[in-house]
């Protein structure tokens, strides 16, 4: 169930049952010339739908802007520095905790957040800790789980694209989100891909970025992406985060 459709009385009822909820966490930028520029945010939040089909689990709103800054050198990315997304993590978990939740379970379909979503977490921690360990405020965890690096979806990439599967604006992320909409895949897949495979490399700033990455992606063909395949890596990524949120609630 969503946070944003449920009344403040089916929250508490809610809480009574379970203090657990997925955040999804994603980025607002560039994924190519075929990729829609909110796919970070549209895969995980994809996931974590497929996922409230067989647990009774809330999620939160779609943390929809990410830790992107490489990417404004293209037009409609936006991002947050690592330091507001940081600001923006603790303050979503305090305010959910207050209420009483306290597993916090993100799925997140972007890379460049990892390192400051793991600093998000040392700042709850630490935040507790230095104010009073042992005190009676639920002792809050967060997980953060990157939908993309599951086995299945990892077997079916390795399977369906090989090396043209690439770092950025990848056809499996592209894929699952032509399986979520496909009228407007309609509108966008069948743009050429030149050359075939981006290029690869490292990434530095935006200017850069675009410099090396004309296109905006990153090693990949997602010429390749097909919504039938999305279809599939949802499957497989739903079914193994489920098991892996269900583990994490029943965690001592
Ligand atoms: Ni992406």
């Amino acid at each position: 169930m969503r946070l944003q459709l449920c009344t403040w009385p089916e929250v508490e009822a809610y809480l009574n049952r379970s203090t657990g909820i997925i955040m999804p966490v994603g980025s607002t930028e560039q994924h190519g010339p075929n990729g829609f520029i909110g796919t970070d945010a549209l895969c995980p939040e994809l996931i974590a739908g497929a996922m409230a089909e067989v647990l009774d689990v809330m999620i939160a709103p779609t943390i929809n802007v990410g830790m992107a800054q490489h990417h404004l050198g293209f037009p409609g990315s936006m991002a947050l520095r690592p330091t507001t997304l940081i600001a923006v993590v603790c303050d979503m978990v305090k305010s959910l905790s207050l209420h009483g939740f306290d597993r916090f379970f993100f799925i997140n379909g972007h890379g460049g957040n990892i390192p400051t979503m793991q600093a998000a977490f040392a700042e709850i921690y630490a935040e507790r800790s230095f104010r009073d360990a042992g005190g009676r405020e639920p002792q809050v965890r967060c997980e953060l789980y990157n939908w993309w690096r599951t086995k299945d979806v990892s077997k079916i990439a390795d399977e369906e694209f090989g090396e043209a599967e690439g770092r950025h604006a990848t056809p499996s992320e592209v894929s699952l989100t032509y399986y979520g909409y496909p009228q407007d895949a309609e509108r966008v897949r069948a743009t050429p891909m030149t050359p075939k495979l981006a290029p690869l490399g490292t990434i530095y700033d935006a200017e850069d970025y675009r410099r090396r990455f004309p296109d905006g992606r990153i090693g990949s063909d997602p010429s390749l992406a097909t919504g039938e395949i999305g279809k599939r890596l949802l499957a497989g990524s739903a079914e193994e985060l489920t098991a892996k949120y269900e583990a994490f609630l029943k965690e001592a």
